[in-house]
């Protein structure tokens, strides 16, 4: 048989997809596994993607999307940001955030390279990085209340690292960043020779505090990639919308990639995605409920004696296990085949990930009662 990529054995099914499909495959299971909100898109949403058909838009768009969808977004960002960035050339459509973080990461990375990432970690970077056979350097953000602080990304800073990635707010924490933690951050990584990618996905799902983005931070801007998308401040995982923000030249880089890979985005999913960013109602409506649900697990997992940081964004909480004598994939495992209630082993998010589970609460109320009926039996058992 020919050799396949040397690399190509670094990746593999992530665990999020591990225990979803084990839970498809069993009846009466509650799924807390993956990361998509239980509520329709906003109706405005689906009538655009609707009529673009209707109106035979489905052919090719311009390789960065539609220019009426980077204007939106570049007004969105004026809007919340105070920052300008052009429609025509500092933004690029890409088929969600996933196809930003890989064609950003096959713009800047060479063989032998490091990126950090701290860590725990969403699980679509590592593999990424590894198969354009680059390193990936984790930072633990346990011991500083899962922050990524300067002074721990400027430690593990060598001639090798090309980047350093933030995802805020975290998956798989439910942690973001502050204005203050994000310019400490900028003021160490302005005089270093490396790029800067921020995974800003979860910046609509806030319940504690405003987003702030690194775009704030001018002094980045020649080496800033920031990527966004719809997917989950408007429902739409599936309609494929994200996006990434940077400098001209660097956006024509990524452009090249992007093109070879996917010519552009599905032409009604872009017709949708400029009616999403005239609805801020949508976004609204799910963090209430998001934080009802927050809230309730997080007195719940207390009250079941697992020690919780409170998330501040994103849909997920990752209570600590590692009081029970098992790894979290034994633990989640256990969970699955004896509770039926399907979660995430946090040894998924990275080595630092270990001792936690994660649960989505992108579920219904219904459901995380009974998810917590089922932990709580399973835990009186367990040993
Ligand atoms: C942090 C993070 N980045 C990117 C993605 C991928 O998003 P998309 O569905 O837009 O590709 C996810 C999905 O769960 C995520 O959690």
């Amino acid at each position: 048989m020919p050799t396949l990529n040397q690399y190509i054995n670094e990746v593999t099914i992530p665990g999020t997809r591990e225990f979803a499909n084990k839970a498809a495959g069993l009846n009466d299971c509650i799924d807390l596994t993956l990361g998509q909100s239980d509520f329709a898109p906003p109706a405005s949403v689906k009538s655009a993607m609707i009529q673009a058909i209707q109106d035979n838009q489905l052919r090719y768009t311009h390789n960065r999307g539609l220019i009426a969808l980077r204007t939106a977004i570049a007004h969105t960002l004026k809007e919340k940001f105070n920052v300008d960035y052009h429609p025509e050339t500092e933004i690029i459509v890409t088929n969600g955030g996933s196809e930003a973080i890989d064609a950003v990461f096959r713009t800047i990375i060479n063989p032998g390279d490091e990126v950090i990432l701290p860590s725990p970690c969403y699980l679509g970077y590592e593999p990424i990085i590894k198969l354009l056979g680059a390193k990936v350097v984790l930072v633990d953000t346990s011991k500083t209340q899962l922050v990524p602080t300067p002074e721990a990304i400027k430690a593990a800073i060598t001639d090798k690292t090309k980047a350093v990635l933030f995802n805020y707010p975290t998956n798989p924490t439910g942690k973001t960043l502050t204005y203050q933690q994000i310019k400490g951050l900028a003021a160490m990584l302005k005089d270093e020779d490396i790029f800067i990618v921020t995974d800003e996905i979860y910046s609509e799902n806030v319940y504690d505090a405003p987003h702030h983005s690194f775009l704030e931070f001018q002094e980045l801007r020649d080496k800033l990639f920031v990527i966004n998308g719809l997917s989950k401040s408007h429902a739409i995982t599936g309609a494929r919308v994200g996006y990434v923000v940077s400098n001209a030249e660097l956006i024509t880089h990524v452009t090249s990639v992007h093109l070879y890979n996917a010519i552009c985005v599905a032409t009604p999913s872009q017709y949708g995605a400029i009616e999403a960013f005239k609805d801020s109602d949508t976004v609204k409506i799910m963090n209430k409920a998001y934080i009802e649900r927050r809230d309730y697990l997080f007195d719940k997992l207390t009250e079941l004696g697992l020690p919780v940081e409170k998330p501040q964004g994103a849909f997920y909480i990752f209570p600590d296990i590692s009081a029970y004598n098992s790894s979290s994939y034994q633990f989640a495992t256990d969970l699955l085949e004896r509770e039926r209630l399907a979660v995430v082993p946090g040894s998924a998010f990275s080595k630092f990930g270990e001792g936690h589970i994660r649960l989505s609460f992108a579920s219904s109320m219904e459901e995380l009662k009974e998810a917590m009926v089922r932990l709580e039996r399973f835990l009186k058992e367990y040993k």
